[in-house]
């Protein structure tokens, strides 16, 4: 049986803890698709949904079972439509853990479909795409955090007078 997991986020950027997660999704399921989703609780992102798609296309180009999708409306729905099996999300602490489980109970009653949860590599636990956008905003060196595509993208983006 080839087992299809779903990675979903907003990845307004993509982030080394975002890149652990799919990476080690990719070892541990047939086939992974990465969709990139507007979250409807957050502000409107600093990237464009296309501008975060082209960062993961270039980050996951090494990884040949990872397929990367845009997706608007509820996950469970893309799930079905996509002949997703499973949803994978990455934990970094307990303080992810209440909303992490809201979310897998309420798509598995809705969508009858499982979630798991990878713990984030100790070394990204601190890591968020919100905090690095903070960093970035002001200057500061990102470089740790993000590829370097990413980097590049958060200077430039800032350099520009339009960033929200
Ligand atoms: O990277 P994020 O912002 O934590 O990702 C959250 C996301 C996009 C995975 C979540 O908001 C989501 O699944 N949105 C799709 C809409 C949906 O299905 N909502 C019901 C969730 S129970």
């Amino acid at each position: 049986m080839t087992v299809h997991a779903v990675v979903p986020g907003s990845f307004d950027p993509v982030t080394h803890g975002h890149l652990d997660v799919i990476r080690r999704a990719s070892r541990t399921f047939d086939r992974v698709t990465v969709a990139c989703m507007r979250n409807v609780s957050k502000r409107a992102g600093l990237f464009e949904l296309d501008d975060r798609l082209a960062m993961l296309k270039e980050v996951t180009a090494d990884l040949p079972n990872v397929e990367l999708a845009v997706f608007k409306g509820l996950l469970v729905e893309f799930a079905a439509d996509n002949e997703i099996d499973v949803i994978v999300k990455g934990l970094r602490a307990v303080s992810d853990f209440e909303y992490e489980l809201q979310m897998a109970q309420m798509n598995r009653s809705i969508g009858h479909i499982e979630t798991m949860f990878l713990s984030a590599n100790p070394e990204h636990s601190f890591l968020s795409s919100s905090l690095v956008k903070e960093v970035a905003r002001f200057g500061g060196d990102v470089t740790d955090f993000v590829p370097p595509i990413v980097a590049r993208r958060l200077a430039d983006r800032y350099a520009s007078d339009e960033a929200p």
